[in-house]
C-alpha cells in the first residue's frame, strides 16, 4: 500500500510541536531525524534528540489528500515549507529503520535495535521496526520506560493498556515482572506485540488480548497506559477495576494542558500528579486508593 509522506525541516519551530500537529492531523507515524551531519549522541535518559536542525517525517494513509493536508498544516503551523511524496511500504520501513538507535533509561533498561551489540549490564529489549507505535523514541513512550525502570517490579503483574508494539510490557518483564497483560484495540498492534515478545523470549509470561478478553476478575500490581487523555478519562473506571488497591499507576498520551482534566476524572479512585514532562507531553503517576473508604471519599 502506498503512503503519503510529508517532510519538513523544523527550523526554528520545536520539532515536537510539529510532530504533535502531524499526529493530530491523523499521521500513522511521525519520526524525527538529524538533518545535518551531527553525530548521533546518546540522549540523557528520557530525553529526545536535540539536533540543531531536525527533519520531521510523517506518513499518512493514501486516502489523505495532499491539498487538504497542506491547507491544514499552513493553518496550524504557518511559515514552514512542506515536501510531499508518495512512497511505498519498503521506503517507509527503511527510512524508519535508520532512525532507530540504542536508548537507555535509568541506567538499568536498554531498548536497542535488532542487530546492535548488547550492553554488558541492565535489562535489554530488542526491537525490530514495525508498524505499531512504540520504539522508545516518542516522548510518551520514553517517559513510560523511564517510569518503569524506576519501579520495583520483581514478581509483579503488570498491565500495559494500549500496548502498541508491546515495548512497555516487554520492558516490564525484562525488569523483573513475573507476568504481564498487554491490551490493544488494534489487531496489528497485538500481532506486533506477539512478535516482539517472542523475539525477546518473554512470550510465556505475557498475555496479549483485545479489551474484551482481559481475564475476568484479574487485578494487576502495576498499570501503565499510554493512550490519549479522552480515552484515559473514559476508561478510568475499567482500568481502576483491573488493578489492586495501592497499585502504582502511570498514564500518558496527555498534553500538559489536559493533565488537570485527567487528574480530576481519576480522583475518585486514584491520586495522580504530573510525574514527568517531555516537551508538550506529561506523564501522570500516582497510586490507586488503598481502601474502599478512600475511594468513596474521592467521589
Ligand atoms: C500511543 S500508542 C502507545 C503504544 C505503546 N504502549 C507505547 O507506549 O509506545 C496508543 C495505543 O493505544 C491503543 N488504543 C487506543 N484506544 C484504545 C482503547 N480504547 N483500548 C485499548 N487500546 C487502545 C492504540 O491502538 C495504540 O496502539
Amino acid at each position: 500500500m502506498p503512503w503519503l509522506q510529508v517532510e519538513t525541516l523544523a527550523g526554528q519551530r520545536d520539532p515536537q510541536t510539529v510532530e504533535r500537529v502531524l499526529s493530530e492531523l491523523g499521521a500513522a507515524a511521525v519520526w524525527l531525524k538529524d538533518a545535518g551531519d551531527e553525530p548521533i549522541l546518546e540522549p540523557a535518559p528520557g530525553e529526545t534528540p536535540g539536533w540543531s536542525e531536525t527533519l520531521v517525517t510523517a506518513l499518512f494513509t493514501a486516502d489523505f489528500r495532499e491539498a487538504d493536508l497542506r491547507a491544514a498544516l499552513d493553518d496550524t503551523v504557518p511559515g514552514i515549507e512542506w515536501r510531499f511524496a508518495v512512497v511505498e511500504d519498503q521506503d517507509w520501513q527503511s527510512a524508519f529503520e535508520q532512525t532507530l538507535r540504542p536508548l537507555r533509561f535509568s541506567d538499568r533498561l536498554w531498548v536497542i535495535p535488532d542487530g546492535s551489540p548488547a550492553p554488558d549490564h541492565g535489562a535489554v529489549v530488542r526491537l525490530a521496526p514495525g508498524m505499531a507505535f512504540g520504539t522508545g523514541e516518542h516522548p510518551t513512550t520514553a517517559m513510560c520506560l523511564q517510569w518503569l525502570a524506576q519501579q520495583a517490579l520483581d514478581h509483579a503483574g503488570v498491565l500495559d493498556y494500549g500496548c502498541g508494539s508491546g515495548l512497555l510490557a516487554i520492558a516490564a518483564l525484562k525488569l523483573g515482572a513475573s507476568r504481564c497483560c498487554a491490551v490493544d484495540i488494534d489487531p496489528q498492534a497485538l500481532d506486533a506485540t506477539a512478535e516482539n515478545a517472542a523475539s525477546n523470549a518473554v512470550a510465556d509470561r505475557l498475555i496479549i488480548v483485545e479489551p474484551d478478553a482481559v481475564p475476568a476478575g484479574a487485578q494487576y500490581d502495576v498499570l501503565v497506559a499510554n493512550i490519549l487523555s479522552g480515552t484515559l478519562i473514559d476508561l478510568g473506571p475499567v482500568l481502576c477495576d483491573l488493578v489492586k488497591p495501592g497499585a502504582p499507576l502511570a498514564l500518558t498520551g496527555i498534553l500538559s494542558e489536559q493533565a488537570d482534566g485527567v487528574i480530576a476524572a481519576w480522583s475518585g479512585w486514584a491520586d495522580l500528579n504530573v510525574g514527568d514532562q517531555n516537551g508538550d507531553w506529561v506523564l501522570l503517576s500516582g497510586m490507586k486508593h488503598t481502601t474502599e473508604r478512600e475511594t468513596e471519599r474521592g467521589n
